[in-house]
């Protein structure tokens, strides 16, 4: 058993390389990748409470939220509505399914660089949307560009990291995410005050300027080594690889690469390797990643904070005050996660977010259910309210230095170059169908099963906890190139990895590592 929770996997190189300004700024403009998908997380929750943008698109919503008699779990349950919100994550989806050969064959930044500019256009369409096929059409746009972020980004930051601080540049990611989201939320909360149709229209069309950050950004970027290599040229990767880390003594992790890439040069079909049982941890992993992630629940408050917290009562600018409030948080507690994930590595962080998660969530349906009980009328003061968005910053702080950074960390570091493309696009499109799902139908969820729902993601917390404890290796340190040492040494994926792959057999990296 002792395989599966070693942190110091036997013959894995430590390459110890220092922090240089270049790899720094390179992770930094690469993060910006993130801010796009942020930016639409934050600002669809708060378009959605507009009243200028119900009545003008979804009128039966604006009458039914305006009826005083309405149980409070129902209030917002609109399919039409909630399809605005989600139908750019299907076509995320779809997107990251292209995006994964245009990553591999043309390079990480020419991924993000089209994630950017579909983006754009995308949030033209919305800002001066006049009815719903152009709002539709709009969000559909955005969505390829997410799609196309979300695959290169990750990988890109995985690749150029350092290996001892991979953790921490990866979660630059998710800290754009988020700093994306308060950044909309914060839009929102002066373009609700402003009276017609304006407001909507600012906070849409604004989501042109993350995408121009990206575009820019992804111009000026380099191609990560790996990517470089993988495309034959060789001697550009090698001066790319001195160049990142700051010194000329390359010799071995440029080996490791170039290994890597001729291991990846006899896969002619990662679509169809993907599947043979030598990349079944992998596969298996890139798959429960994404979909746990997104059963945490968390997109219930990024989505619909605002939602919720009218449904606990609060009036409408409250509501929008308190979702940035949580944003914040979220914000600030993703640090810790930048800050430890390197150092005490990733189990540690998901096992304690998890067990932090699961408590909160119970705690939050206690409190509902007692307050509104099924019936879904009721007055809660001032206190319980509070006390409420106290657990749910408890909640969302738990995510955020657990599952919402790592959530797209593991899954970029865990595959071999033949299949990392492949792999990435799996994550993206399996986070983004139960994005999608999730988004689609949490209002209908909430309506009917009340405060049960809180329990029902409890259950999955509890779930991922286990699975993370007994399923995933620890993968901090570790070089990309060289995970596969990592699974060979796991008590359960061990015997799915081929000796050859690492030179050692099951038997001798478990026994190695006891
Ligand atoms: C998740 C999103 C979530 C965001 C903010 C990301 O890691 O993939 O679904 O909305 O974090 O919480």
């Amino acid at each position: 058993m002792a395989g599966g929770f070693v942190s110091q996997t036997p013959g894995v190189r430590n390459y110890n390389y220092k922090l240089t300004p270049k790899v720094f700024v390179t992770c930094f403009i690469g993060a910006f990748g993130g801010l796009i998908f942020g930016y639409d997380l934050g600002i669809s929750g708060g378009v959605t409470q507009m009243e200028p943008f119900l009545e003008e698109f979804f009128p039966d919503v604006h009458r039914k939220m305006k009826s005083a008699h309405q149980n409070e779990y129902c209030r917002f349950d609109s399919q039409l509505l909630t399809l605005f919100t989600s139908s750019l994550y299907l076509a995320a989806l779809v997107s990251s399914l292209f995006a994964s050969t245009i990553t591999r064959v043309f390079g990480r930044k020419w991924s993000m660089f089209l994630g950017g500019f579909t983006f754009f256009v995308g949030s033209a369409f919305n800002g001066f949307a006049q009815n719903i096929a152009m709002l539709l059409i709009g969000r559909i746009l955005l969505g390829f560009g997410v799609g196309f972020a979300n695959q290169s980004v990750p990988v890109y930051l995985s690749e150029m990291a350092p290996p001892n601080l991979r953790g921490a540049f990866n979660n630059g990611f998710q800290v754009a995410i988020i700093f994306g989201i308060v950044v909309a939320t914060i839009i929102n909360y002066f373009t609700a005050q402003l009276k017609g149709n304006i407001g909507w229209r600012i906070s849409l069309g604004l989501a042109c300027v993350p995408a121009m950050m990206i575009m820019i950004g992804a111009l000026i970027l380099p191609d990560t080594p790996n990517s470089l290599i993988e495309r034959g040229f060789t001697d550009k990767a090698k001066q790319m690889l001195q160049s990142i880390r700051g010194t000329n003594e390359v010799d071995e992790e440029f080996q490791d690469l170039t290994d890597a890439s001729e291991e990846s040069k006899q896969v002619k079909h990662p679509w169809k390797n993907i599947l043979l049982p030598r990349y079944r941890p992998q596969l298996i992993i890139t798959c429960f990643i994404p979909f746990f992630q997104q059963l945490t629940g968390i997109n219930v408050i990024t989505f619909y904070a605002p939602v919720l917290f009218q449904t606990l009562g609060f009036g409408s600018k409250a509501s929008l005050l308190s979702a940035m409030v949580t944003g914040i948080i979220e914000l600030l507690c993703t640090f810790v996660s930048v800050f430890t994930v390197d150092r005490f590595g990733r189990r540690v962080l998901f096992l304690q977010g998890g067990i932090q998660m699961l408590i909160s969530q119970i705690a939050i349906g206690v409190m509902i259910g007692v307050k509104f009980g099924t019936v879904g009328t009721g007055n809660i003061g001032k206190t319980d309210a509070n006390l409420i968005v106290a657990l749910i910053c408890i909640y969302v702080a738990g995510f955020a230095w657990s599952w919402g950074p790592l959530g797209w960390l593991v899954p970029s570091e865990i595959s071999p170059l033949e299949i990392r493309s492949a792999a990435q696009a799996i994550n993206v499109a399996v986070n983004m169908f139960f994005t999608f799902l999730v988004a689609q139908l949490f209002l209908t969820m909430l309506c009917h099963m009340k405060f049960g729902l809180f329990f029902f993601f409890a259950v999955f917390v509890l779930i991922m906890t286990i699975f993370i404890y007994l399923m995933l290796p620890e993968t901090k340190n570790v070089p990309i190139e060289e995970m596969n040492r990592v699974w060979k040494a796991h008590w359960f994926w061990g015997r799915f990895i081929p000796d050859e792959a690492v030179g050692v057999s099951a038997a001798e990296m478990q026994q190695k590592s006891v």
